[in-house]
C-alpha cells in the first residue's frame, strides 16, 4: 500500500487556502482507501519565523483540531505533530550531509522568507527543504499532494533520495512523487497568496458572519469597475472558490452570468457565502465537540506519534546501515 505523506505550519486558525487547495485534497484521496496516509503538524518547521512560545502550544493543538475536524478523523488517517518523533531531525542531518548547496539557495520561498523577515533570517529557513525532506523520506512516502507553492521543495526531496542512495550504493529510499494540487487560492486582498501572515485570510472555522464581512470586502476583477460592465470569471477569485464548493451546474450558470453581467459581484459572493456554509457548518461542528472533548485530540496525536516513531526508527536503522554508522557497535 502506498505511503501518502502531507504536512502543515501550525498557523492556528487553518485559511480557505489551506483547506480547499490541501486538507480537503487529503481527505478525498484517502477516500479511495488505496492509500495509507500520514499528516504531520510540521511544529519544528514554524521555528523559522519568529512566533510566540507562549500561543504555540495553542496554535499546534488548534492545527490539529482542524485536520481532524476537517475530515481525517473520519478516515484511519495517522495524523501527529513533527517535534514528537525527534527523527526528523535526525534524518535531516544526515540529508543536509547529501543535499546540494546551489539547490537550496534557488528556492523561490526561501528568497520570499527572507525578504518577508528580513532581520530575522535563520540558517533554518535556508535548510528548511532538508527538514520537508526527511519528513517525507522518513515514511518512506511516494506520494505526497502539496501546492504549487511546495512542489519546488518536493523536487528537492527527490534529490536527496537520489544523492543518498547514489553515494552509498543502496535504495534506501524511493523517489516521493508529488501529487499537485491545483487549486491556488487568493487573498482577499487580490494578493497572489491567501496566507494569514499577509492578513488576506479568511479562516475555515470563522462564523458565517465574520465570513461574509471578508467576502463582501474581496477582490474580484479588477476591471469590473460597475455592475454592468461584463466579468471575467477566469481571472476571479471568487470563481476560483465557486469551483471548489459549489455545484458544477451552478458554477456554468454563474460562469455565463458574470460574462453577461446578468449578475454583479455582491450576487457571486452571495452565492458563494451559501455554498461556503453548506461545506463549513459540518466542520465547525466537529470542530466544536472536538474542542469540547480535546482529549480526543491529544489522545490522536499521541496514537499518532507511537505510530510514526516504530516506521522513523526503522528507517533510521536502514540509513545508519547503509552508512555505515555503527556508533559504539563499531568494531575494529
Ligand atoms: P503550508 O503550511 O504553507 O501549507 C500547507 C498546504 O496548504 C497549501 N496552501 C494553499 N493551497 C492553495 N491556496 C493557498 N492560498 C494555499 N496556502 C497554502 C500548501 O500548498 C500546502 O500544501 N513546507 C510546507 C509544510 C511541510 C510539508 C512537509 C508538506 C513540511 N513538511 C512534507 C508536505 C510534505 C508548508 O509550509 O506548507
Amino acid at each position: 500500500m502506498a505511503t501518502i505523506f502531507s504536512g502543515m505550519q501550525p498557523t492556528g486558525e487553518l485559511h480557505l487556502g489551506n483547506y480547499l487547495g490541501a486538507l480537503r485534497q487529503w481527505v478525498e484521496l484517502g477516500r479511495s482507501g488505496e492509500h495509507e496516509g500520514i499528516y504531520c503538524v510540521v511544529d519544528c518547521h514554524a521555528f523559522t519565523a519568529p512566533y510566540d512560545a507562549k500561543t504555540f502550544p495553542s496554535r499546534v493543538f488548534e492545527t490539529a483540531l482542524t485536520f481532524l475536524a476537517g475530515g481525517l478523523a473520519d478516515q484511519d488517517a495517522t495524523v501527529f505533530v513533527q517535534s514528537d518523533v525527534p527523527e526528523h531531525m535526525e534524518l535531516a542531518w544526515y540529508l543536509s550531509c547529501v543535499a546540494p548547496m546551489g539547490e537550496l539557495g534557488r528556492m523561490t520561498q526561501f528568497k520570499e522568507k527572507s525578504e518577508q523577515h528580513k532581520t530575522a533570517v535563520n540558517a533554518g529557513l535556508f535548510t528548511y527543504p532538508i527538514l520537508m525532506a526527511a519528513d517525507i523520506l522518513l515514511y518512506k512516502a511516494t506520494l505526497v499532494p502539496v501546492g504549487h507553492d511546495q512542489i519546488q521543495h518536493l523536487e528537492f526531496a527527490r534529490d536527496c533520495a537520489r544523492h543518498f542512495n547514489h553515494r552509498f550504493g543502496k535504495e534506501v529510499f524511493p523517489e516521493p512523487k508529488p501529487h499537485p494540487l491545483t487549486l491556488r487560492i487568493r487573498g482577499t486582498d487580490g494578493n497572489e497568496k491567501m496566507s494569514k501572515s499577509r492578513g488576506n485570510a479568511i479562516g475555515l472555522l470563522e462564523p458565517e458572519a465574520a465570513i461574509w464581512k471578508k467576502l463582501k470586502g474581496a477582490f474580484t476583477d479588477p476591471e469590473r469597475t460597475t455592475r454592468d460592465k461584463p466579468g471575467r470569471p477566469e481571472i476571479c477569485n471568487i470563481f476560483t472558490m465557486h469551483g471548489a464548493v459549489t455545484p458544477a451546474e451552478k458554477v456554468k450558470q454563474i460562469d455565463a452570468d458574470c460574462r453577461s453581467a446578468a449578475i454583479g459581484c455582491g450576487d457571486c459572493k452571495k452565492m458563494l457565502a451559501e455554498s461556503l456554509e453548506v461545506e463549513l457548518v459540518p466542520i465547525r461542528a466537529r470542530a466544536a465537540e472536538l474542542r469540547a472533548h480535546p482529549e480526543r485530540v491529544t489522545t490522536a496525536l499521541a496514537e499518532g506519534a507511537a505510530k510514526c516513531r516504530t516506521i522513523a526508527q526503522k528507517t533510521m536503522v536502514e540509513v545508519k546501515d547503509a552508512a555505515g554508522v555503527r556508533g559504539s557497535k563499531s568494531k575494529p
